[in-house]
């Protein structure tokens, strides 16, 4: 399994627990935007919790159940956000790959050149047969990530889940995938 995949601009590297407090920050730094679309930032964790949440991430990532990467700026080390393919099923084999960003560095094209690059990895590498993209189908930035990564629109769900930033509201949907 790859630890690092480079891009232009990117590093992706798997998880490693002393990159705990980088996290912690750029978590804290976009929770308006976070809070709006991932259930999980309703409630974030301290800086010591992160370390603990990549710890397991990174177990995880050695028993193949999961597999995350933290997206670094190549030039700045900065880290910029977060990607990696859950879901698996080594069967199929198939993933589904997820992302957010640090809002500072939002609009540049970062997670679509991740998206792609773990995509590509993914099918080169790995072989898998299909990738996903799930997304609340008003999540408009993602939505454009997954076209913009070559993504096609398989289904809508309806009512599939509560909306993250509103419990008493229903949201729908968006699968998309790209397959070989
Ligand atoms: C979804 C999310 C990751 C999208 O972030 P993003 O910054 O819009 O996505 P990208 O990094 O691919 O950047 C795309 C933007 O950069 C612009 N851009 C600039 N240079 C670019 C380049 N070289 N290549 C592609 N796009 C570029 C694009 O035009 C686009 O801007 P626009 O939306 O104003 O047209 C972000 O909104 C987010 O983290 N949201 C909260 C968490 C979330 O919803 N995650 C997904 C759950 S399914």
């Amino acid at each position: 399994m790859a630890e690092r995949i480079d891009t232009a601009r990117l590093s992706l590297r798997a998880p490693c627990a002393e990159n705990g407090p980088a996290l912690h920050a750029a978590v804290h730094a976009s929770l308006p935007e976070l809070r709006a679309w991932m259930i999980w930032a309703a409630s974030p964790l301290d800086e010591l919790g992160y370390i603990d949440h990549l710890r397991d991430a990174a177990e995880r990532f050695q028993a193949r159940t999961e597999l995350r990467y933290l997206i670094f700026d190549r030039t700045t080390e900065t880290l910029v956000g977060s990607t990696g393919i859950h879901n698996l099923n080594w069967r199929v084999p198939k993933g589904e790959i997820g992302y957010w960003v640090d809002t500072r560095f939002a609009g540049r094209g970062l997670v679509t050149e991740a998206v792609i690059a773990l995509t590509e990895y993914a099918q080169k590498d790995l072989r898998f047969r299909r990738v996903e993209i799930r997304c609340d189908a008003q999540n408009v930035r993602s939505r454009a990530v997954a076209q913009r990564a070559g993504y096609t629109l398989d289904a809508t769900l309806i009512n599939d889940d509560v909306a993250a930033h509103d419990s008493s509201q229903l949201r729908d949907t968006l699968i998309f995938s790209r397959v070989q």
